[in-house]
């Protein structure tokens, strides 16, 4: 027992002479010092000893340890102290220099213009919801006062979502991609929770792609729903909104039109940003609007049965509606001018750096 002490303390100071970096080092603290290593392995055979040999041997056994240890830390603090000044003279950085900017993303300017929308509606009160997406043809229709068979759903090119060639079909109907946002009319109405002001954003999908339409766009729609709701609410509220996302120099103008869910239906137009309402631009006819007004969607005083559907009296609470496309309320924007409107979704970086 005392020759493999001795064996072990020659060893280990023998190897300490040959190692060569830290990482060397440590491999041998562990193999002879660690808690595994050579020393305690051997000093385990201690309890089976006589008492007296017991004795001289664990002494020994520390003076080993101790000698080792010692070693050890002489040699590691001078690598130490030599790795450190390698370190330096290669790692050396100049803390001073300016760093180099990853590149910073921004949020696409469809977002940026579903965050300035909301915030403006926020102010007058409406909260920001989102209904699906993907729902029933009762939601996207039916509950519209579209019954299945009528013809003025074919404005809404509609995918439906099949399985395997068969449309779905479930107790509210087939399944469709939302064509538009009034889907969340009722849906809104169903939580009972009046009054009722929502902004609904969303995905909304159509069968259609040229330069002015795309078969992803998003949509908002607003609906306002209590008792004694007019219409002078509803054109004061897209006053005000015209102003704040517009500018304050744009006139709004309500044209009658016609939607089956609401009663009556029209359409909101704008002055068109180029030429302020006139018509004309340099003394021609402007080119982007050819009469000072420009369309911005859909808009009226929601139907009787659509209120009944949604579970409310017509007798007692009216209200009014309005859903119009994110994409061309923001192309209409004076400061933003683009012929395609597919590039919106092309994720090509140098025309979505711009904004
Ligand atoms: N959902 C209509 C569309 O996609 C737009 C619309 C018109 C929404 C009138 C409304 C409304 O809420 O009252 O064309």
């Amino acid at each position: 027992m005392k020759n493999d002490l001795d064996n072990i303390k020659n060893e280990f100071l023998k190897a300490l002479e040959d190692v060569s970096d830290s990482l060397g080092l440590e491999d041998l603290r562990v193999e002879y010092l660690g808690r595994k290593g050579k020393l305690s392995q051997l000093m385990k055979q201690l309890p089976s000893m006589a008492e007296d040999v017991r004795r001289e041997v664990g002494q020994l056994g520390n003076d080993v340890k101790k000698t080792l240890e010692l070693a050890f830390t002489e040699v590691s603090s001078a690598m130490n102290a030599s790795e450190d000044v390698a370190r330096q003279q290669t790692d050396w950085i100049d803390v001073t220099q300016p760093g180099v900017r990853p590149p910073g993303g921004h949020l696409h300017l469809v977002t940026q213009a579903i965050d300035e929308v909301s915030t403006i509606f926020k102010r007058l009160g409406f909260v920001s919801t989102r209904h699906p997406e993907v729902d029933w043809d009762y939601y996207a229709f039916e509950s519209l006062n579209m019954p299945k068979t009528h013809p003025a759903r074919d404005e809404w090119e509609t995918f439906f979502i099949g399985d395997g060639g068969t449309v779905q079909e479930g107790k509210k109907g087939k399944v469709v991609l939302t064509p538009h946002t009034s889907n969340g009319q009722v849906r809104e109405m169903e939580k009972k929770q009046l009054p009722i002001r929502m902004i609904n954003i969303n995905k909304t999908y159509r069968r259609q792609s040229d330069a002015s339409h795309t078969p992803m766009f998003h949509q908002f729609e607003g609906l306002m729903i209590d008792k004694g709701v007019t219409i002078t609410h509803l054109k004061g509220v897209f006053d005000y909104f015209v102003k704040e996302f517009f500018g304050p120099e744009r006139e709004v103008r309500l044209r009658p039109f016609h939607f089956r869910f609401t009663e009556p239906s029209m359409e909101l137009d704008i002055t068109c940003g180029v030429c302020l309402g006139s018509g004309e631009n340099e003394g021609m006819k402007c080119k982007i609007c050819k009469e000072g007004w420009v369309e911005l969607g859909g808009a009226g005083m929601v139907h009787p049965n659509v209120l009944r559907a949604g579970g409310l009296d017509p007798d007692v609470y009216s209200g009014f509606a309005f859903g119009w496309g994110v994409e061309r309320t923001m192309v209409m924007k004076s400061d933003i001018n683009i012929d395609d409107i597919r590039v919106l979704y092309r994720n090509d970086l140098r025309f979505l750096e711009q904004f």
